[in-house]
């Protein structure tokens, strides 16, 4: 066997040789494993022994694309194409051996090898519409000329991994071989195609497919509409249907440059440096500084849950959807009937899409365990507390754990902004105090804010993240602050709406520019949905606040039917005088005279308070880092991806620029609003919140 570098051998079985790529973690196509292919195939085949070449990689997978660290930076030769050429020209068949994941560049030069086997597990795929790019190495010309345009028109924009039997089905893969013998069964496979003397199959020669296509303009138009909701505001996956259609519609050359056009445009852009600066973000955040990786965990059984509400039972799925048992607890019968009736339709529901049959959902419903009694959760391992938001009541109940749940357990709450430490002090452990801030469905947001007491002990966050994993949900470590990080900031948020009422603005004006930002829906739309009498109580109401008189006129929200909006029986939202009159009324009574608030002011306010909170909250040490801050609003408030989070966002406005915004809207921003230091020096200096490190 022969070392061509540090990533790569060149090793011959006979009339094969084997190029094998070692590139950990994932044989991305770093410049050095680019050279290696270059090389390895021309020693291959200047080596008259060799009659054909199997591509294989060590490790957990087949190359899972270029690699991301060096987009965006100069090129440096070999190029990805000049690999690429090195395969597909090639006088001797190459054969792709895939395992784990070939995607993005990865499949790309399986596309260019002549054939391709994988295992039964190896799945393929072009994610690039992930990272707001395309397939910028000839994917989009050759995808569609094996699978044909529909499906590649899925999956470049959906960017999903597709299955080996799939794969073979749709003719990207030419056979399965068995799942522990990759290596055996590509030789098998290679010396298969010298003896029946198969030609050079090249990709880019296959015709049939987009062919069959040509002149049928409604297969775009109809996969356009049908998507529409799911691509708003997104530029790539747009970009991606234009190189699909040039498939069809191009000679394969033609195609290619328009490939590299768009992708060379996309590369350039925003929205692409977003969703790669998220893409890096999704993995730190998992990294905590102070509790490496080998901290000890607690082994994790049985949990239970306090509370049997939208939250607690929404909780409890996640649990169950995983294996664990769970124990959840109520104080009344029919809330606790209730609530596993409502935990039941909601797995019902799921076998209606096909995501679950009735047997799994008797199955999770048997790992549920209803109880009105708290001492039935005396051997769970972690317990979380899911009551509604009252210092006292919990403090009640995190007194009782601790005399009832044994010791080693993880006391947890689900609080959304109470002081954790506080709650902490009605217990003799707490160091296994620890807050699970689970948003709302909670079987359905990915988002998990893991707060850190004063207190918690190491093992408890190590765990309690190891758990999040499990769940398939992304965690955020923070700190104790009223709000924690995501609702924190939403509040910075609400004061400027609220306070743009005051001054002329309407609900809908609001809600419409934060929509057009790319977010689901806008503060108003958001209250009307959570409903507004979150926390009223009709017999304290005063008519001091617009939500107050809404809910005193039975207007609570989209269940009323009324709330800031007006709601038909579709729950489609219409402006309502009603809420006009109220807030002009308010506004009158307050001495303001309205005025027209334009949609740059709407933004600026509502988007540049939340960097400003962001700022402080990292001052405080509440957050670790600003991607954890931009984690949580993409997965916890639907900021959008291709905006990368309120702090990237501010990185890409200009720091200085957000300053002097703030500083011109002055006294607008509330009285009691200040500019957070932290952004002021950045801004100062020129830097970036990427630059803190
Ligand atoms: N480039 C650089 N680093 C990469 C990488 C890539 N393409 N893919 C993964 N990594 C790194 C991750 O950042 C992570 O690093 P860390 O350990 O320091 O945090 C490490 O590899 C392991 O990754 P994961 O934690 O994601 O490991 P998993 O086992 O969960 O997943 C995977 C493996 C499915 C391959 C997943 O990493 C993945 O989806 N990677 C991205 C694939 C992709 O987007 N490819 C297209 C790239 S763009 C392209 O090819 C352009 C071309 O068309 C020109």
């Amino acid at each position: 066997m022969g070392a061509i570098n540090a990533v790569a051998n060149l090793a011959v079985e006979g009339e094969i040789g084997i190029l094998i790529l070692n590139s950990p973690p994932v044989n991305a196509l770093s410049h050095q494993v680019r050279a290696a292919i270059v090389e390895g195939m021309q020693l291959a085949i200047d080596n008259a022994a060799i009659k054909a070449i199997v591509l294989i990689c060590e490790g957990k997978t087949f190359i899972a694309g270029a690699d991301i660290t060096e987009l965006g930076k100069p090129p440096q030769s070999p190029s990805l194409v000049e690999v690429e050429d090195s395969i597909e020209n090639s006088p001797k068949p190459v054969i792709a051996a895939i395992h784990g994941t070939a995607l993005g560049g990865g499949l790309e030069v399986a596309l260019c090898c002549h054939y391709r086997v994988a295992v039964p597990s190896a799945k393929c795929g072009l994610p690039e519409v992930n990272l707001g790019l395309l397939p910028g190495a000839g994917g989009t010309q050759r995808l569609p000329r094996i699978v044909g345009p529909e499906l590649a028109l899925e999956m470049v924009t959906s960017g999903k991994h597709v299955d080996a039997k799939t794969s073979l089905a749709a003719g990207l893969v030419d056979e399965i071989v068995p799942e522990g013998d990759l290596r055996g069964g590509a030789v098998a496979f290679a010396k298969k195609v010298i003896a029946e003397k198969r030609p050079l199959r090249k990709v880019r020669d296959l015709n049939d497919k987009v062919v069959a296509a040509r002149g049928k303009p409604e297969i775009f138009a109809e996969f356009r509409k049908a998507n529409a909701r799911r691509f708003r505001g997104f530029l790539a996956p747009e970009y991606n249907i234009r190189t699909i259609e040039a498939a069809v519609s191009l000679p394969f050359a033609a195609g290619l440059q328009l490939e590299h056009k768009l992708f060379m445009e996309l590369m350039g852009g925003t929205q692409s440096a977003a969703q790669r600066y998220v893409f890096f973000a999704e993995r730190q955040v998992w990294k905590i500084p102070d509790v490496p990786e080998d901290t000890p965990t607690i082994p994790i059984k049985k949990v239970g849950i306090v509370g049997a509400g939208t939250m607690g039972g929404g909780i409890s799925m996640n649990f169950a959807n995983v294996g664990i048992p769970v124990t959840i607890v109520e104080m009344k019968q029919d809330a606790l009937e209730r609530g596993l009736g409502v935990i039941r339709k909601n797995y019902e529901r799921s076998t209606k899409s096909g995501r679950l049959t009735m047997a799994d959902v008797d199955k999770r419903m048997g790992l549920l365990t209803g109880t009105l009694n708290l001492e039935a959760l005396a051997d769970c391992d972690l317990v979380i507390e899911a009551i509604f938001e009252n210092m006292d009541v919990k403090k009640d109940v995190f007194g009782k754990l601790d005399k009832i749940v044994k010791q080693g357990a993880i006391l947890a709450s689900n609080t959304s902004a109470l002081d954790l430490n506080e709650i902490a002090t009605a217990v003799q452990r707490p160091q296994f105090v620890i807050g699970l801030h689970f948003f709302s469905p909670a079987n359905v947001m990915r988002l998990l804010e893991v707060v850190r007491g004063a207190k918690t002990s190491k093992p408890v966050i190590a765990t309690s993240m190891q758990l999040a994993k499990k769940i398939g949900k992304i965690a955020a470590l923070v700190g104790v602050c009223p709000g924690f990080v995501g609702n924190r900031i939403l509040y910075a948020r609400s004061l400027q709406a609220n306070a743009m009422l005051m001054e002329g603005a309407m609900p809908w004006d609001i809600d419409k520019v934060l929509y057009d930002f790319g977010l689901p829906m806008g503060p108003f739309a958001m209250s009307d949905l959570a409903g507004l009498d979150l926390g009223w109580i009709k017999e304290k109401s005063k008519s001091s606040t617009i939500r107050e008189v809404l809910c005193e006129k039975d207007r609570r929200g989209q269940k009323t039917g009324a709330g800031f909006y007006d709601y038909d029986e579709q729950r489609n939202a219409r402006p309502s005088p009603v809420t006009e009159q109220i807030i002009k009324d308010f506004a009158a009574k307050s001495g303001n005279t309205p005025r027209k608030i334009s949609e740059e002011e709407i933004l600026e306010r509502c988007t540049y308070a939340m960097i400003n909170e962001g700022a402080k909250i990292l001052e405080e040490g509440i957050a670790i880092r600003p991607s954890d801050i931009d984690i949580v609003w993409i997965n916890g408030y639907g900021w959008p991806v291709y905006r990368g989070g309120p702090m990237f966002y501010g990185d890409t406005v200009g720091l200085k620029n957000v300053v002097a915004k703030l500083k011109e809207y002055g006294p607008r921003m509330g009285k009691d609003f200040t500019i957070s230091p932290l952004l002021e020096k950045l801004a100062a200096e020129g830097r970036r919140f990427q630059d803190l490190k």
